[in-house]
């Protein structure tokens, strides 16, 4: 099968466009013939270059995000059928969705929003996970609360904005200038612009923040809240500030999960959340993909297609 592959830690730089082996289901896996790949603009620089067993890898496939059609069934594998359109996130220790097809545990699974293409859908996985896991098991965020989201035309952030208004808070979004009419046009009642506003403004307002930059915006943060409330921020590799004693912190690196893959797709059903796709390319210039997300400037997700 043809697939994007990097066979060492090198970045962008290392990503080629060439022949793989064919990806073979496992025990519990799904065969994806894969219609539409998200790609996380940073992930090459995650720690995956060893397998669950610890066992180096020679190589990898990124793009863990994947929208497409069930091809085949390995051993033991139930509850879903050839020819289903299924998405999901895929584990990120074995090879990704950058392909023509990937083998993925059928737990990491669900059905695909019918009322989504492929591509929308393939942008869903990581970010609304992650939103709906810094959000509600997290965050804990209740009806009424105050929620600043950081990042809130990414695509964390603008399916956190989204999930956040669903749930009945008050939404504070940040970002670059650029992002503001995105970013309330998605729900958000204020928005922060970090490149002209003052973040401080909002002081001592907030139950929850949500922080998809870090960094010194991240260390900024812990006076947007009330005491008694929780920073989740999902840069795990950032210092976190330490100037309070009355808030929860908590940093975390999303995991799969069918039934809220579920829910997720419900809301999209419903019109209650709207997949941000900022652009869409060929697999084959899936290098072109990952240079021109990292420049800045484009919302939402950006998605491969084989
Ligand atoms: N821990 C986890 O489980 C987890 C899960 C998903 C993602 N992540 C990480 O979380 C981060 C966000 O992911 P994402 O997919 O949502 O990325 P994204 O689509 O690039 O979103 C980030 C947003 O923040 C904005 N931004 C970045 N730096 C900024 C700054 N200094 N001031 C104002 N706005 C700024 C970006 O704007 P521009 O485009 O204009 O720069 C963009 O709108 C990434 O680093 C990703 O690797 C972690």
């Amino acid at each position: 099968m043809k697939a994007i592959r990097m066979h060492e830690p090198t970045g962008i730089g290392g990503l080629v466009y060439e022949d793989a082996p064919d990806a073979k289901p496992g025990l519990c896996d799904v065969l994806v013939k894969v219609v539409a790949c998200g790609i996380t603009h940073n992930e090459l620089d995650w720690p995956v270059w060893n397998c669950r067993a610890g066992h180096p890898r020679s190589s990898i496939i990124p793009g863990q995000e994947v929208s497409g059609v069930v091809a085949a069934l390995g051993y033991g594998t139930a509850g879903f059928a050839i020819g289903d359109e299924v998405y999901g996130l895929t584990d990120q220790l074995r090879d990704g969705a950058a392909a023509e097809y990937v083998a993925v545990e059928a737990r990491n699974l669900a059905l695909k929003p019918r009322t989504a293409d492929h591509v929308t859908a393939a942008s869903v996985p990581r970010a609304g996970l992650t939103a709906w896991q810094a959000l509600f098991d997290h965050g804990k965020l209740a009806k009424g609360q105050t929620v600043v989201i950081h990042g809130a035309a990414g695509a964390v952030g603008s399916t956190a904005v989204q999930l956040a208004r669903w749930a009945g808070a008050r939404v504070i979004g940040t970002g670059r200038g650029r992002a503001r009419t995105l970013a309330t046009g998605l729900g958000a009642d204020e928005f922060i612009a970090l490149d002209a506003d003052r973040l401080e403004d909002a002081a001592g307002q907030a139950d929850l923040v949500v922080d998809t930059i870090g960094g010194d915006v991240l260390m900024r943060s812990a006076s947007l809240l009330r005491s008694g409330g929780t920073l989740v921020t999902i840069k795990p590799d950032r210092q976190l500030p330490a100037d309070r004693d009355d808030i929860k912190t908590v940093v975390f690196v999303q995991e799969s999960d069918r039934v809220q893959l579920a829910e997720l797709a419900r809301l999209i059903g419903e019109g209650q959340l709207r997949p941000q796709v900022g652009a869409v390319y060929p697999l084959a210039k899936a290098a072109e993909a990952f240079s021109a997300k990292a420049a800045g400037g484009i919302p939402g997700r950006v998605v491969l297609q084989p």
